[in-house]
């Protein structure tokens, strides 16, 4: 049974695997693989503590955790624009959410490392011709073409590079002055001016910057208290290709103990959360925070196991789960979970995606989403969450900065027919940042209304 015996950074390769991919050349694999695990980490472990710590706050009620980025980065649409912008809506939402909710907000991006895709089919048929699935960058090429479908263990490094410039640049933007709340007005994107989230953002503001001089009278400046000139931003995503999570899983020197140094957060997906397999049994060995998909299939007592086998310590910060029902299964499939991890006493942040539970196909066959559905299983998360007595801790969001047209609905009203207009993903659906900050406001709202009845307890 997992759990019992001895862990190791291979142990994995024992157990069963879903999702994997095949290569076709095991030496240059090996070779690629060794190369990675002689490259410097692209996190610190004390980085990866501290945000357990921070998470730890959310487990107590204390702080919202908020996820959000591409479904898939990609090579070709990596620039530092892409990077800036998904990062200042990201910071614009994490403004309304700290604002507007009353609370203290932990921002994790799916950045730096969130490229490999698990796919329902292993091939995928155009016409008469069947090709191996897309797996992500990481993996294979986009391109429905048979060279670029066969897995290729160099991208691996490409993608470690790349990961290392994100990073680069994120900590240079939340530590270098971008992130400075005095900059609030300047992160407001320049396609929203006009439309009705950009005013809305406006006015609040307009509210932070009263607020900062209200405090720089009180003597409470950028120069006293580091929280107004800077952030803190950590890295999420799937812990898929475990290839490259083994090469990069490392001993940390202060703690002795062993971290995957790809990012700060990692995660078990819906498709791999076998409570026998690989993936599960590579998570449970490393030190980081991590996350665990909760779909619609997901068993009250299954859960509990995983819980067991994920964080047998109890340790408050270590295990968020993310529930991502589909707006029509979250009244019926959620309450059974919240209520059966309540009455075992664990610690854990619980985190809606309304994301993964909610994607249809168009008649044109472009994957979207609706975002009333979207908005409305956040609404039900919330709701089952009040009525378990269980605190909302969270929301996760595949969401970019660019203005793509990929959702449909949210207050431009994108329609099936506008899609094709701006279609960029990689994989799945983002919002844009104007959905993005018009649940941001919904969400600040409900959970001010939390706050407020928490008050009056
Ligand atoms: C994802 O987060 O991109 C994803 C594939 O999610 P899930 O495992 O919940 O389907
Ligand atoms: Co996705």
């Amino acid at each position: 049974m997992t759990g019992s015996h001895s862990w190791s950074p291979t142990s994995w390769r024992s157990k069963p695997i879903s999702q994997l991919p095949l290569y076709p050349d095991a030496a240059k694999l090996q070779a690629a693989e060794a190369r990675l695990s002689r490259l410097p980490p692209l996190v610190f472990a004390g980085e990866a503590r501290q945000l357990r710590k921070a998470l730890a706050k959310v487990t107590e009620g204390n702080a919202f955790l908020f996820m959000g980025g591409d479904c898939a980065e990609s090579f070709s649409e990596f620039s530092a624009n892409t990077i800036r912008d998904t990062f200042r809506v990201i910071l614009q939402m994490a403004v309304v959410l700290t604002f507007g909710g009353a609370t203290r907000v932990v921002k994790v991006g799916r950045m730096g490392g969130q490229f490999a895709k698990p796919r329902s089919s292993d091939v995928e048929t155009r016409g008469d011709v069947t090709l191996p699935s897309y797996r992500g960058d990481i993996i294979n090429g986009l391109e429905f073409t048979p060279q670029s479908r066969v897995p290729d263990p160099q991208r691996m490094i490409e993608v470690y590079h790349q990961s290392a410039a994100t990073l680069n640049l994120l900590r240079a933007f939340a530590q270098g002055g971008y992130a400075d709340l005095h900059e609030v007005h300047r992160w407001n994107l320049n396609f929203l001016s006009g439309h009705p989230q950009a005013k809305r953002y406006e006015d609040l503001a307009g509210r932070i910057d009263e607020t900062l001089a209200f405090m720089a009278a009180c003597n409470i400046t950028g120069d006293t208290v580091a929280e107004i000139r800077e952030t803190n931003f950590f890295t999420a995503h799937e812990a898929l290709l475990l290839n490259y999570e083994e090469a990069l899983t490392r001993v940390d020197s202060t703690s002795g103990d062993w971290y995957d140094v790809s990012a700060h957060m990692l995660w078990i997906g819906d498709r791999t959360r076998q409570l026998d397999g690989a993936h599960v049994e590579f998570m449970r060995g490393v030190h980081n925070p991590i996350g665990l998909k909760c779909g619609p299939t997901m068993g009250t007592d299954e859960l509990l196991r995983l819980i067991d086998v994920l964080n047998p310590q109890n340790k408050p910060g270590r295990l968020t789960l993310i529930a991502r029902m589909g707006d029509d299964k979250v009244a019926e499939k959620l309450p059974p979970l919240l209520r059966a991890v309540k009455a075992a006493g664990k610690a854990v942040v619980w985190c809606s995606d309304p994301m993964h539970g909610n994607t249809s196909t168009t008649q044109n066959g472009l994957k979207t989403r609706s975002f009333d559905r979207i908005l409305s299983e956040v609404k039900a998360f919330f709701h089952a969450c009040h009525a378990e007595g269980v605190y909302p801790g969270g929301l996760h969001l595949e969401m970019t900065g660019q203005d793509v047209t990929e959702c449909v609905g949210g207050g431009y009203q994108i329609s099936e027919s506008d899609l094709a207009a701006r279609y960029q993903t990689h994989c799945d659906p983002r919002l844009n940042a104007t959905q993005a900050l018009e649940l941001a406001f919904l969400v600040a709202e409900a959970l001010k209304g939390l706050r407020r009845e928490n008050a009056h307890r």
